[in-house]
């Protein structure tokens, strides 16, 4: 593994959630990483004082919790110069605002934003993404680069539409020329870098993409055994213009059923007004769902039955979906998820909103999980991939005067300060693979 091959130990208040609703905290923690591994993990004097099989750096960086990589399971790479922009719902706001950016998302341009992306991902603390790019093959292939620069974990693949697409080529050619670039790209990008990268087949979602493409994209993830990511049951229009496009279908998920779209390697993002078959559907293809709160609340999409994903068994992990939702912040989407909880909550009596700890996991372990890599990142657990980000906690406080009182924080606390108050301000050091892949300027 191209990790760092000299073991370094660092030093902090360790949270993680290995399963939904299980917090664990380690006031005074430390990991050692040694070749990109996790070593060991427990308490810092106990760890110091061991004995190591090799000599290691210690990292103190003082009043810093350290957490699991965050992972973003579902955003848009040329869509970031547009976010907090358009009052509309889906359709009017992808038509007025979106495909316009996406459609100068070429060349230069690309070139320009795709490595700062990757950047703010990292000043972020994200460590995986899961990424679209537009229809360009450059768009994807400049994405790749810039990704592969980046140090981070990302899946990403071509934008796929053959409906109302805003290309310039003839609607003879769109299909063939979209297989054969989103082909190429993953025959040369799958499983690059060590695994580090990866490709994922996009139709966008069945408003815009022909049952041949949806049907041929299916078929290529399956032989590449690479990723597959739509959209699915996001906004009410959109249902409606599925349902006039797809008369034959018993609802949205089965025009996805019937294409082969459903796999153990697929990424459903949204998913909020799904019929009970169609969780039911979901969950025996073992297909995995991003939830994407921020923008759900800022096009106004609706609140998702999050507690009847997870009784089914799906696996849920979060995404941003820049730009609809309006940042790449991973603190912000997990706050976003509690509160559309609450909000749900607010008229079903019986429903009890998630927890901090709740939302913690989704953005972290749930993640993992929703992306087949809970035995590769996701917790702080030894023999894992040293994923992780170090959080500046008196960065979070208001007033300065009251760092004293971090020694007493509990992990809850810890947990609520990020959730509520934690953003690139507060990332001090972002890892993939125990290499450094940001550091703030005030210890660079
Ligand atoms: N559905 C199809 N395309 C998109 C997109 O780019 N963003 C969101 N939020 N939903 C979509
Ligand atoms: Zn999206």
């Amino acid at each position: 593994m191209n990790g760092n091959d000299n073991a370094f130990g660092i030093r902090g208040f360790l949270v993680d959630a290995p399963e939904f609703g299980g917090l664990r905290g380690s006031r005074n923690g430390a990991i050692i990483v040694e070749n990109g591994r996790i070593l060991a993990v427990g308490d810092y004097d106990n760890l110091r004082r061991l004995p190591q099989p090799h000599p290691v750096n210690w990292i103190d960086r003082g009043a810093v919790a350290i957490f699991p990589g965050l992972i973003d399971c579902h955003t848009h790479l040329p869509q970031y110069s547009a976010v907090a922009r358009g009052e509309s719902e889906l359709l009017p706001w992808l038509r007025q605002n979106i495909f316009p950016v996406e459609r100068d998302f070429t060349g230069p341009k690309a070139r320009e934003e795709a490595p700062q992306f990757f950047h703010a991902l990292a000043q972020n603390g994200t460590t995986t993404a899961m990424v679209y790019a537009a229809i360009y093959e450059d768009s994807c292939e400049i994405g790749f680069e810039a990704a592969k620069e980046s140090g981070l974990r990302v899946i990403l693949g071509k934008m796929m539409m053959d409906v109302g697409s805003y290309g310039q080529l003839q609607p003879k050619k769109v299909l063939s020329v979209s297989l054969l670039e989103s082909e190429r790209l993953c025959r040369k990008w799958h499983r690059s870098e060590d695994g580090r990268l990866e490709y994922a087949f996009s139709p966008r979602f069945a408003v815009t993409c022909s049952e041949k493409m949806m049907r041929s994209a299916a078929e290529l993830a399956a032989r590449f055994e690479a990723y597959l990511q739509t959209h699915l049951a996001e906004n009410r229009e959109e249902i409606e213009k599925v349902h006039h496009l797809f008369m034959s279908a018993r609802d949205y998920t089965h025009v996805y059923e019937t294409c082969g779209m459903l796999t153990p390697r697929t990424v459903l993002g949204h998913c909020i007004h799904l019929n009970p078959r169609e969780i039911a559907a979901i969950a025996a293809a073992q297909s995995s769902v991003a939830h994407c709160p921020s923008s759900n609340l800022f096009l106004g999409s609706g609140l998702i039955k999050l507690d009847q994903l997870l009784k089914a068994g799906i696996a849920v992990g979060l995404g941003s979906d820049v730009a609809a939702g309006p940042e790449l912040n991973m603190w912000q989407v997990m706050r976003a998820a509690i509160e559309v909880q609450k909000a749900r909550s607010a008229y079903e009596p019986n429903l009890r909103p998630i927890r901090a700890s709740e939302a913690f996991y989704l953005g972290t372990q749930g993640g993992a999980r929703a992306l087949g890599k809970a035995k590769i990142i996701g917790t702080l657990d030894a023999g894992k991939e040293a994923d992780f980000v170090v959080v500046d906690l008196a960065a979070l406080l208001p007033y300065q005067k009251d760092r004293h009182s971090l020694n007493a924080l509990s992990p809850e606390d810890v947990l609520a300060l990020c959730i509520y108050r934690g953003g690139p301000h507060s990332t001090l050091e972002t890892y993939v693979r125990g290499r450094c892949v940001y550091r703030a300027e005030r210890i660079a």
